[in-house]
């Protein structure tokens, strides 16, 4: 993990990142702070994949009460610009993280950072145990062009899980198509299905660390 993150930090100092926080980005967070407002969320957020932590500031006017981001990059980390209090930064590779077990999270957001992981749709499952019982999901990944780049087949791998039923609850679903980047992002907002008298672990054996 050590040189992938020192390629992060590479990137975030040479400013590869910065367009994160143009305009023409601001309506995919605009969505992930409403759908959180809306599912009354913002108690704690988990930003898996925080980057610069823009997420924060969106969320900070959607009743954010307590916002912890991880990321890779400690450059990253260190540029985000976030008051002290009720706010944890950490430096962590998204499939090693576990928060203690008596933090649980009301919202868990991963925003363009799926596509970096290997088994993404085994750590949806992994981190749905650290939500609340009503807690949300919220994913946000890019289409590339490419129809058979890397980025695609975990993107595919992480739709696909999240349309099983069984275990997913989909609260919303929809497509943002930018005319003036040419780009297009797939939003999904979801919630674990939870049996009445039963708890994660026991409905899903199969996931690690259940
Ligand atoms: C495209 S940026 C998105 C940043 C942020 N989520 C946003 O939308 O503003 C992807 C971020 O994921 C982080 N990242 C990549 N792989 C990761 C991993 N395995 N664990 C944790 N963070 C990772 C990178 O350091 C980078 O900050």
């Amino acid at each position: 993990m050590e040189n992938l993150s020192d390629e992060w930090d590479r990137q975030y100092k040479a400013g590869r990142w910065h367009f994160l926080n143009d305009i023409k980005e601001a309506a995919r967070y605009g969505i992930l702070s409403a759908w959180l407002e809306q599912t009354a969320t913002t108690r704690a957020v988990l930003d898996v994949g925080c980057g610069e932590a823009t997420l924060y500031h969106y969320l900070k006017s959607s009743g954010l009460k307590q916002y912890c981001g991880i990321d890779l990059s400690e450059i990253a980390l260190g540029n985000a610009c976030v008051t002290k209090d009720c706010t944890w930064l950490v430096q962590s590779d998204l499939e090693s993280f576990t928060p203690k077990p008596e933090d649980t999270f009301s919202a868990i957001v991963f925003n363009e950072v799926l596509y970096f992981c290997e088994e993404p749709e085994l750590q949806l499952n992994r981190y749905a145990k650290f939500l609340e019982d009503d807690g949300v999901i919220a994913i946000s990944m890019y289409t590339p062009a490419r129809e058979k780049s890397g980025a695609n087949r975990s993107i595919r791998k992480v739709w696909g899980e999240t349309n099983n039923t069984d275990r997913w609850q989909v609260l919303d679903d929809l497509e943002l198509k930018s005319y003036s980047k040419k780009a297009d992002w797939k939003l999904r907002l979801v919630r674990p299905v939870r049996k009445p008298g039963k708890n994660f672990a026991s409905l899903h054996p199969e996931v690690p660390g259940s």
